[in-house]
Parts: C-alpha cells; sequence; structure tokens
C-alpha cells in the first residue's frame, strides 16, 4: 500500500484480524477473510484434501451436518474421497466410540459442527479435539451456529479449521472468516479462490470487503462479551416459552434438553402441521427445518437422522430466539400458538 488512505483501510482490517483472533483464542495470521460459513468450509474440506489426499483419502463426518458440509464432501466424494458419515442418538448426539472407531490409517480430516443449525445440539469439542490429536488428523469445525453463541477456544478444544459466517451474531451478510491453524501443526491449504497471491497470505483471491470485515469484528466482540448475560437471558426466555406451551398443548422436545444453544428451541406438535401453524402465526418469523430449505414442504433431514417419523418431522418447528427478543414477545407467542393449535386440532 502506497498511499494514508489505504494504510487507514489495512489498519481497520489488522484490527479486526487481531479482534477475531482474540475471540477465538486464535492469532492474527491464522484468520483467513471470506463471503460467509459456506466458502470457509469449501476452503478447509476441498484445501485439506487437495493438499493432503497423498497421505489418506479418509474423511469422518455426521450425518446432520449442514448442507454446507454434506454437500462439498459429496463433491470430495466424486474426486475420490471415503467419507464416513456418523450416525447421532435420538438427541442429536455423537458417541465418541464410533468417532474411535472410524478412524482408520487413511483418515486425514474429521469435520464436525459445533452446534447444529435446526436442534441446537453442542458437540463436545474438546473431546473430539482431543481424539483427532490422538490420531494425528486434522479436525475442522463448522461453528457458523455457535461462533458468539458459545465459548470457543482452538488451544483447548484442539481445533485446526474453524468456519463462521458474521450475520449469524449480529454482523453484516456477505462476510465470514475460516481459521487455518499456523503453529502445531501448520495447515497447508490450497486456495479455493485463485488469483493475486499477496491476499490472505495466498489464501485467498481477491479484493478484501472491509466495511464487512469491520462489521464482522465489532459483531463478534460485542457478542463475546455479552455472552455470559446474554446466554442466561435467552436459556431463561426459552425455558419459559417452553412452559408457557407444555402447560396447555401435547408437545416434545427435539434434540438434548441441556447440551443446547441457548437460543434455540425445536418442537415437535402432535397431531398438526408445521405448515398450517406457521401460516397462521403472522407477525413471527419462524420456520419448520433449515432456513435453507424453507419453502420447500420438505421433512427435515436433520430430523430424520433422530430417527423421527415424517409426520413428526412435518409437526415440528424451529424457534430462535436472539438478542432483540423480549419477555412480552415469548407472551405473545405463547398466547397465539396454543390458540392457533387448539383451533386446528378441532
Ligand atoms: C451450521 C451451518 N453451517 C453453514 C452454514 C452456511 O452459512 P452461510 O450461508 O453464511 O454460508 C449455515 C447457515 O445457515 C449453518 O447454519
Amino acid at each position: 500500500m502506497t498511499h494514508a488512505w489505504g494504510w487507514e483501510a489495512e489498519e481497520a482490517v489488522t484490527i479486526a484480524r487481531e479482534k477475531v483472533a482474540n475471540a477465538i483464542g486464535a492469532v492474527s495470521r491464522e484468520i483467513i477473510w471470506t463471503s460467509g460459513a459456506s466458502e470457509s468450509i469449501n476452503t478447509a474440506l476441498k484445501g485439506v484434501f487437495n493438499s493432503y489426499s497423498s497421505r489418506g483419502k479418509h474423511i469422518v463426518s455426521c450425518v446432520n451436518e449442514h448442507q454446507a458440509v454434506l454437500v462439498t464432501l459429496r463433491y470430495l466424494e466424486s474426486q475420490g474421497a471415503q467419507v464416513t458419515y456418523l450416525p447421532v442418538n435420538q438427541m442429536g448426539e455423537i458417541d465418541l466410540e464410533d468417532l474411535k472407531r472410524a478412524m482408520t490409517r487413511d483418515t486425514i480430516l474429521i469435520s464436525l459442527m459445533a452446534a447444529h443449525n435446526e436442534i441446537g445440539v453442542i458437540h463436545p469439542l474438546e473431546a473430539i479435539g482431543k481424539i483427532a490429536k490422538e490420531a494425528g488428523v486434522f479436525f475442522h469445525v463448522d461453528a457458523a451456529q455457535a461462533c458468539g453463541k458459545i465459548p470457543i477456544d482452538v488451544e483447548k478444544m484442539g481445533i485446526d479449521l474453524l468456519s463462521a459466517s458474521a450475520h449469524k451474531f449480529y454482523g453484516p451478510k456477505g462476510c465470514g472468516f475460516l481459521y487455518v491453524r499456523k503453529r502445531n501443526p501448520y495447515v497447508n491449504l490450497t486456495p479455493l479462490i485463485h488469483g493475486s497471491s499477496t491476499h490472505e497470505s495466498g489464501l485467498r483471491a481477491g479484493t478484501l470487503a472491509v466495511p464487512l470485515i469491520v462489521g464482522l469484528a465489532k459483531a463478534l466482540d460485542i457478542a463475546v462479551k455479552e455472552m455470559p448475560q446474554e446466554s442466561q437471558r435467552l436459556i431463561s426466555l426459552r425455558k419459559r416459552l417452553w412452559k408457557g406451551l407444555h402447560e396447555k398443548l401435547a408437545i416434545s422436545l427435539n434434540g438434548h434438553s441441556a447440551h443446547r444453544l441457548p437460543g434455540n428451541l425445536n418442537i415437535s406438535f402432535e397431531g398438526v402441521m408445521a405448515s398450517d401453524i406457521i401460516i397462521q402465526m403472522k407477525g413471527v418469523a419462524l420456520s419448520a427445518g433449515s432456513a435453507c430449505s424453507s419453502g420447500s414442504n420438505q421433512s427435515s433431514h436433520a430430523l430424520s437422522t433422530l430417527g423421527m417419523s415424517e409426520a413428526q418431522a412435518l409437526s415440528s418447528i424451529r424457534f430462535v430466539l436472539g438478542r432483540f427478543n423480549t419477555e412480552e414477545e415469548i407472551d405473545y407467542v405463547i398466547g397465539r400458538l396454543i390458540e392457533v393449535v387448539t383451533k386446528l386440532k378441532h
């Protein structure tokens, strides 16, 4: 950079990189800016496979990962990768013994999400990281839903690569980051986007989206600082919502009751279609299944991996509570849902 205006932008990006690195226990040079979690995931999975497939072609993941991971893995399978998809139990948890057993001499990577987008279930990252270290394989974490919501420490958790999107923690849309471990061990990746080698240590070409990057870092900074109080507040709103509905309606909880994101509640309403409920809940932003498949009328793949029938899956709604939700709003939703579900049942 040769002029003051450029230096100013460069400094803003440097500060943003430090903030993001601090938020996850990394160092600045390990943060690569991307357009979002999908691009980060593609860079991580394809990059590891391209760089290390001469060592082995086996990858371990899970049946209920997000499409961004599943579809990328399917592409890698077409390129010669062998992928083991770990099953989950009824609460959406993997068995760590299954993970240990899945490891072969050919395994190069474990890719698991930190927290599930639909059922909010949190995987035991530290224990998984330990298994990955012992086996000498890389550990990639899709933290799109977890970053800024639950504590993440790449050192403590033995994470080698981590993907995230800014808009999930109230940052701008169209921006994300990929953490790539640069020490102990150094993870070598091939770039997904080729071009100028001066950008992002040659890992991602293209002019940086400086305003988005600055917004991402500020948003993550706020989310991490507010996390202890905010997660308690969300848990209490979630409990209020569950209690209010459970007292009056036949409902069941999907996913683990404790190992889940503070703001996530996924509920099946016995004998009623979720789509019929949602249509009548005007003014409330609700979805059945994942946001990416909303409007498709298909039952959720993630819920079917828990062993649920199609009818049960089609009667499920995912509630996501966020920073701007209040107790009054929760009470309004409880009241409306009781009215709507009771009417539909009759
Ligand atoms: C768990 C998970 N992974 C990946 C993604 C993809 O994120 P993006 O659409 O920002 O690329 C999402 C988005 O909803 C997600 O929930």
